[in-house]
């Protein structure tokens, strides 16, 4: 980034501690950062095949794919079923590998992280999101979104105050009442609100959804979808998701289309 430093800050008689300050102001960075950020996620000619790559059984899914999502945006990926979305959604929660090509998180290139590494990464900066929730039905509602502490033996983190960002988001999602039901007590909707909670307890600065309202019915859904779009708001965190609904797609501003293992910006019409 070129910055041309105007002509009061050489003939001021501000400190120049103050004078940097108004610099940083005016151009903007809200902690002061000059540095030009780089993408959340970069795939850099991404291929993924499954079963063995010279074999005729082997599929290509992912044919060279490139994608580059930036800290703090939301992104619809459509496409049709089978296309490779959960495919590409592993690949950026280094859930699985790529047959070939780069994928980099958060300045991270999955390829390089051994498996301690990796798994701290998943822990620290992806929430994920299913259809189904995958909740543990023996336990709360309260127990299941605090599980992830469990992983987090020796991170620091007070577990008091975990568990009062739990019920503060479970509030927030209309479920403070519901601390102590099972799963098996709450409707789709409310099953799923709660898998979200679990998936951005820990702030993750990355949310992926895979058709996060696949299973609910349209109401639900558009509960769901503006519970996500407001959690992107509210805690900068970006949003990736798959999706077979236009209604919830349109809510994002970038809606990208996976078809023959090729993502592509969707047509405009
Ligand atoms: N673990 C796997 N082993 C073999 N084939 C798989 C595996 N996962 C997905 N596939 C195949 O890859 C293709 C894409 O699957 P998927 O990524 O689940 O698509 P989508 O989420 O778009 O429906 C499908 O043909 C599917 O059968
Ligand atoms: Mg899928």
């Amino acid at each position: 980034m070129s910055l041309i430093i105007p002509e009061w800050f050489h003939s001021s008689d501000l400190p120049l501690g103050v004078r940097f300050f108004l610099i940083q102001q005016a151009i903007g960075g809200h902690d002061g950062s000059m540095q030009s950020e780089e993408p959340l996620i970069l795939l850099d000619q991404v291929s993924k095949a499954y079963g063995q790559v010279d074999q005729v059984a082997s599929t290509l899914v992912l044919d060279a794919v490139d994608l580059s999502v930036d800290s703090g945006t939301t992104t619809a990926i459509i496409g049709p079923s089978g296309s490779g979305k959960s495919s590409l959604l592993n690949l950026i929660g280094a859930l699985d590998q790529p047959s070939s090509g780069k994928v980099t998180v958060a300045g991270k290139d999955l390829a390089e992280l051994n498996e301690n590494a990796l798994a701290r990464f998943r822990r620290q900066t992806i929430g994920f999101v299913f259809q189904s929730h995958h909740l543990l039905p023996q336990l709360s509602v309260l127990e299941n979104v605090l599980i992830g502490l469990l992983s987090e033996p020796n991170s620091g983190l007070q577990v008091g105050e975990v568990e009062d960002r739990a019920k503060r988001l479970l509030d927030r999602v209309g479920l403070s009442h519901r601390l102590s039901h099972r799963p098996s007590q709450l409707s789709g909707g409310e099953r799923q609100r709660v898998a979200v909670v679990r998936a951005v307890l820990f702030q993750p600065r990355l949310l992926l959804a895979d058709e996060p309202t696949g299973a609910l019915d349209h109401r639900a859904s558009h509960l769901l979808a503006n519970l996500l779009m407001e959690l992107n708001q509210e805690e900068n965190m970006t949003l990736l998701m798959v999706t077979h609904s236009r209604e919830l797609a349109d809510l994002t501003e970038t809606i990208l289309v996976l078809k023959g293992g090729k993502l592509a910006p969707l047509p405009s019409v």
